[in-house]
């Protein structure tokens, strides 16, 4: 099955071979010995403890796994970094209360649960495995106690946290549970990444890869970590942060006793909590906490503060500027900002309240659990080298009391419950912002008449350089000049500043080649046509299927900025985007050199009554699914950060294995000429597929291609095209009339009819919701890409959705339909690409 959820099955569960138990006993006694093929069982069967062998090993452990769920998901592992290479191992309890795995062929001891040397000397130890699956040493007898185990697996965690664990410090004794990942999906030895309390400065959770800080959960606020803005509230488990003399950590637990989760730390550095789905059999992915470029540690340097919803991301605290403007330009923000007014110590300095941040790295930070706010601030001015103040715990009105000490690092923005920051300024910044404030209508008329006349300026040398540069373009060998280093175009990736070098790492096909490879544009060699040109099938000389995007002229971006643009583009690599060969750029053709994909767009298939039986629902959902992953990487994963702004079924092609890949990607991007920020005159785009804002207003973001992913499912699911899809009842198109049908509960009656024998129906339902959710009228409403690709992966409830763009309401006239500038004689998904008359 090539379903989405057996691939992330397999990536995130160890299947084991188990060895049927000969006994079914939760306890072990001293002296007791349980060898290769024999187990130990929790009182209720939820845990067992015995020897494994990971899938493509041929070494043996002894771990924990869930004995309920099949597919054997270990959950710790004793002698993770000492395996046995064989099956001749005997784990014992001594007399002392210590567990030791022995190698029966030569006598040692490979692995102990605690030092010889610091042996505890129970009197009559007994080992018991519980049903939260902790394994514990206890003392039987006169001493019995089980609550205040002399030993217990829970302490040494390996990548796995389960509800009860505590993640953190036992001050008293010393002992830190920290999560280390596995090695790899088959080797549990110690990994790269670890996953920490670390109690430097005010306490945080911190991942490092080695040495090296990759994400950080934010210390806890007294509602959740600060920064991690999908621990919420849940139907499934609560969490909670213990921080006082004797203890530091964190900790959940379950609500509902007959759930299974855990939190594991991914081979792969990445965090992420599993839910098992009792009705599939099968774990899914609920929540992961490095979802976006903003979680990566430190993107924007000091005192910069990362916003996903802007592009670029980074920006300045306000009061501050880029440390280095150019670098700042590049997208590279290593370097931060600075104050743009220093500090000197005058008395007159004070904070500027800053809402809905991210705390800061607190590593160089002071804390007091019981001053107040205004405490706070009053400690923090008298010391000069405090450059930040906070509460420690913003619960209730807030308390305590947190202090930064030199630069504030690891700060981005939360949409929703941010903290907030008082931020030590000087008197003169003060002042300015204060200033601002109370004048800025006064300011604006000021304003905005040089800018209007910059505008102006800027958009005559544009139209003069143009026509010069056309002219200059039928003169000069245009080859020549994309090699020589006098282009000081902007470039957007600082990976790509040096120009002799980059230009090897795509190969240049030589005009002459494309002609030979597609027959001269043959029109029996056309595929279709893309939003910026029609795309051919190449055969090169070696055999090698080629997909040739030939770019309409239209774009007045100098040829050295086309190139860095492409190199960047070429970078990007995803498993559902397809795949960049080359570039060809000659006189004024500019070629783009796609791999080619047998199958062809999904509109092909979909839309088409004899194609579309090929498709099931199973290969539906998992196309709906790798959409949304190619999507996620172009808007958040992807250093660039891409809107792709013409997606369509025509814009997603198959591979052979019916993997969807999506096409077009980044071209917006080298068309940007015409536009202003986020701006656009020029509306490039698929009537059917536009977002209002977008079709109308020429606005664009994110959440305008999440419309058009939304267009995208509801289309994969009915089989119908938006656009022209008329239904008898109403006017209403394709999404008017899902939202129609979910209203009145009837969403299944959607389902394309060749695809009624094969539907999941609580994943179509879901699907539609979530379609729904996509497609509605007001962006901010619409979900981000992360959250799509969590909703589709979960079984929690849904948001209801919000009445979608475009929706007219039954009996009226089909808004789209009537639009004016396009002939709506023919059915065909054409790009449009015009201006705006506004
Ligand atoms: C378990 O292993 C022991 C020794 O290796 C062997 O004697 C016994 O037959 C095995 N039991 C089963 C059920 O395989
Ligand atoms: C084991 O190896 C096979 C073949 O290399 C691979 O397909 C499979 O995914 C591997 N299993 C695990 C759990 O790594
Ligand atoms: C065990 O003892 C060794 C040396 O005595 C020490 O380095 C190590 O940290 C100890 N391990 C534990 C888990 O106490
Ligand atoms: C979490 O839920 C459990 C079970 O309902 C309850 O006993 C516990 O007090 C809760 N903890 C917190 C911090 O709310
Ligand atoms: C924390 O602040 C309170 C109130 O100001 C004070 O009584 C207490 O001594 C402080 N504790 C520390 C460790 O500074
Ligand atoms: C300011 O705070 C720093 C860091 O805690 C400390 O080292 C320094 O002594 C303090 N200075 C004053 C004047 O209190
Ligand atoms: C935070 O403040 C709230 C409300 O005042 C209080 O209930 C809670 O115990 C505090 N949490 C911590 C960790 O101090």
């Amino acid at each position: 099955m090539k379903l989405i959820f057996g691939f992330l099955l397999l990536s995130a569960s160890i299947i084991i071979i188990i060895i049927t138990p000969t006994h079914a006993v939760d306890t072990i006694s001293s002296d007791q010995i349980i060898r290769y093929n024999e187990t130990i069982v929790s009182p209720l069967e939820t845990f067992e403890l015995g020897f494994f062998n990971p899938a493509n090993s041929t070494n043996h452990y002894v771990g924990i796994w869930y004995k309920k769920i099949s597919t054997g998901t270990v959950v710790w592992v004793a002698n993770r970094n000492t395996p046995l290479t064989h099956t001749s191992g005997e784990l014992t309890l001594t007399r002392h209360g210590v567990l030791h795995l022995r190698d029966a062929t030569n006598g040692n001891i490979v692995w102990s649960s605690t030092n010889i040397s610091s042996n505890p000397l129970a009197r009559k130890p007994m080992g018991k495995l519980l049903d939260t699956g902790n394994f514990i040493i206890y003392e039987t007898g006169d001493n019995m106690n089980q609550e205040d185990p002399i030993w217990q697996s829970f302490d040494f965690m390996t990548e796995t946290l389960l509800p009860g664990m505590k993640q953190g410090w036992d001050l008293v004794t010393g002992i830190d549970r920290y999560f280390t990942s596995w090695k790899s999906d088959d080797d549990p030895a110690s990994g790269e990444f670890t996953y920490r309390l670390e109690t430097r400065g005010y306490p945080q959770l911190i991942l490092r890869d080695g040495d090296d800080i990759k994400f950080r959960a934010g210390p806890w606020n007294g509602r959740g970590l600060s920064g991690v803005s999908n621990l919420i509230p849940n139907r499934f488990y609560n969490f909670t942060f213990v921080l006082n003399q004797k203890e530091a950590y964190y900790q959940y637990n379950l609500i509902d006793t007959s759930v299974f989760t855990r939190l594991v730390l991914q081979p792969t550095g990445r965090l992420e909590r599993w839910l098992w789905i009792d009705d599939k059999q099968e774990w899914n992915l609920f929540l992961t906490r490095q979802n976006e470029l903003c979680d990566q540690y430190a993107v924007c340097g000091p005192f910069g503060v990362c916003n996903i919803d802007k592009s670029p991301v980074c920006e300045c605290l306000k009061g501050f500027e880029p440390t280095s403007l150019n670098q700042w330009k590049n997208t590279d923000w290593s370097q931060g900002c600075r104050h743009a007014i220093p500090l000197d110590c005058n008395p007159g300095e004070g904070f500027k309240k800053y809402s809905n941040l991210k705390l800061p790295d607190t590593q160089e930070s002071w804390y007091n659990l019981s001053m107040t706010l205004v405490e706070c601030e009053k400690m923090c001015k008298r010391n000069c080298s405090c450059t930040a103040y906070a509460n420690s715990n913003t619960s209730g009105t807030g308390s305590g009391c947190l202090l930064w000490f030199g630069d504030l690092i690891d700060i981005r923005t939360i949409n929703e419950n941010g903290d907030t920051l008082y931020i030590r300024l000087s008197a003169s910044e003060l002042d300015s912002i204060e200033n601002s404030r109370s004048s800025s209508a006064g300011n604006k008329i000021r304003v905005i008449i040089p800018v209007t006349f910059l505008v102006l300026i800027i958009l005559v040398s544009i139209c003069l350089f143009y026509r010069f540069y056309n002219k200059k373009q039928q003169q000069q060998a245009v080859v020549t000049r994309l090699t020589g280093t006098s282009g000081n175009g902007f470039q957007h990736d600082s990976e790509n500043t040096s120009t002799s070098d980059e230009y090897l790492e795509l190969p240049l096909f030589g005009l002459s080649t494309i002609h030979k490879a597609t027959n001269y544009f043959s029109m029996n060699n056309k595929l279709g046509e893309g939003g910026f040109g029609p795309v051919y099938k190449g055969v090169l000389e070696d055999k090698r299927e080629i997909a040739v995007k030939r770019l309409a002229k239209t774009s007045t971006q100098g040829l050295h900025e086309f190139k860095n643009e492409v190199i960047s583009i070429s970078k990007l690599q995803h498993r559902n985007l397809v795949k960049l060969l080359g570039y060809c750029i000659e006189g004024d053709e500019k070629m783009l050199i796609y791999e080619y994909m047998s199958n062809k767009g999904l509109d092909s298939f979909i839309f088409d009554k004899s194609q579309s039986e090929l498709l099931d629902w199973s290969a539906r959902y998992s196309i709906i699914n790798g959409i949304a992953r190619g999507l996620l990487y172009l808007h958040q994963d992807s250093r660039l950060r891409i809107i792709h702004r013409d997606l369509k079924a025509g814009n997603i092609l198959l591979d052979a294995d019916m993997n969807p890949k999506i096409s077009d990607f980044g071209m917006a991007r080298t068309f940007r000429g015409n536009e202003i920020e986020a701006n656009t005159k020029r509306v490039v785009g698929t009537y059917g597929y536009m977002a209002p804002e977008y079709a109308g207003d020429g606005i664009f973001s994110i959440k305008s291609d999440v419309y058009s992913f939304g267009v995208l499912v509801l289309e994969i699911i009915c089989g119908e095209k938006n656009r022209g899809f008329v239904y008898i009842d109403h006017y209403n198109n394709l999404i008017g009339h899902a939202w129609e049908l979910h209203n009145e509960g009837r969403s299944l009656q959607l389902v394309d009819k060749c695809l009624v024998d094969s539907i999941n129906i609580s994943q179509v339902q879901r699907s539609i919701h979530i379609g729904l959710l996509c497609v509605q009228r007001y962006p901010k409403d619409r979900p981000t890409m992360t959250s799509v690709i969590m909703m589709l992966g979960s079984e929690g409830p849904l948001p209801p959705p919000k009445e979608p763009g475009f929706y007219v309401g039954k009996g009226k006239q089909d808004i789209t339909d009537s639009s004016p500038s396009y002939g709506s004689s023919s059915n065909n998904e054409l790009t449009i690409s015009m201006l705006n008359g506004r």
